[in-house]
């Protein structure tokens, strides 16, 4: 494989985890000890959480890819994909030869994922595999879209994940992105700020034990870059006509690009 980016960080090098400062080299390990401990109430806690919203989001998210209700061939890769929410809608709303590959670097779960596409009988057009968005395993030029939902703030390397998006595209491939970005509406942000830092790490600890992973749930999304600095981090990777649509007041959104 070609462009497969060099990841390995400086001895010494600091990041943050949510808003704590740790070694570059142990962040990754972190994020896979959160999402290891969250994996079998994940579902459950994003409809808690959301109330619901983040089956809008995605719905629209899905809707965005235009995947052929014919029989055309399409080939998606959604990487971090998790408990399988995006390959799933993905799925059961193209055509039989729409195919996708779930991408994620966390064991427990994919392991969610493969019971959930198993149980809606998806196992012939969607394949799960172990994979980090900074080295994808996949070949140039292998797929029509490439999506990621909610992931994309847990890598380590943005601009890496990104580039490896645009690698693994084919030429007129398309890039999307749903992630909780900066809320552009006077009020509905303080409410938002109520949610995320009082509410969600309590109903975390309520419903799973685990206030920490919530409360690292939480911070991350303060540190993700907003709307523009991100469309301008899509740009750098190599992608054209970027653009952003808001959701509910920005409290989340989705980028594209393209490859040209
Ligand atoms: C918040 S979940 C989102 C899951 C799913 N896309 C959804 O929307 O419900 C984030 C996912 O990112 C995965 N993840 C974290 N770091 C990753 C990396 N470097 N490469 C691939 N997946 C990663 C986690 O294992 C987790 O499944």
């Amino acid at each position: 494989m070609s462009n497969t980016p060099n990841t390995t960080p400086e001895p010494g090098t600091q990041t943050s985890f949510g808003f704590r400062a740790v070694p570059e080299t142990e962040r990754q390990g972190l994020v896979n000890q959160v999402f290891s401990s969250v994996a079998s109430r994940y579902d459950l806690m994003n409809d808690l959480m959301s109330g619901g919203l983040h089956r809008l989001w995605k719905s629209e998210f899905v809707a965005m890819l235009g995947a052929p209700r014919g029989d055309s061939p399409f080939k998606l890769l959604d990487v971090a994909g998790g408990t399988g929410d995006i390959a799933i809608r993905y799925a059961e709303s193209s055509g039989p030869n729409a195919t996708a590959v779930l991408a994620d670097i966390s064991p427990e779960m994919l392991a969610e994922g493969r019971t959930k596409v198993a149980a809606r009988g998806l196992g012939s057009r969607i394949r799960l595999t172990q994979g980090n968005a900074e080295a994808l395993p996949f070949p140039d030029r292998t797929f029509d879209a490439y999506t990621i939902a909610f992931g994309i703030r847990n890598v380590t390397h943005i601009d890496a994940a990104l580039r490896e998006a645009h690698r693994v595209l084919k030429i007129g491939g398309r890039f999307l992105c749903l992630e909780f970005s900066e809320c552009q509406v006077p009020l509905l942000d303080r409410l938002y700020d109520f949610h995320s830092f009082e509410v969600i790490p309590r109903l975390g600890k309520l419903t799973t034990g685990d206030a920490e992973s919530y409360q690292y749930l939480v911070e991350s999304i303060r540190r993700f870059p907003n709307q523009e600095k991100f469309a301008a981090m899509i740009r750098d990777a190599g992608f054209e006509r970027v653009s952003v649509r808001n959701l509910t007041g920005g409290i989340a959104a989705i980028h594209s690009g393209w490859k040209l």
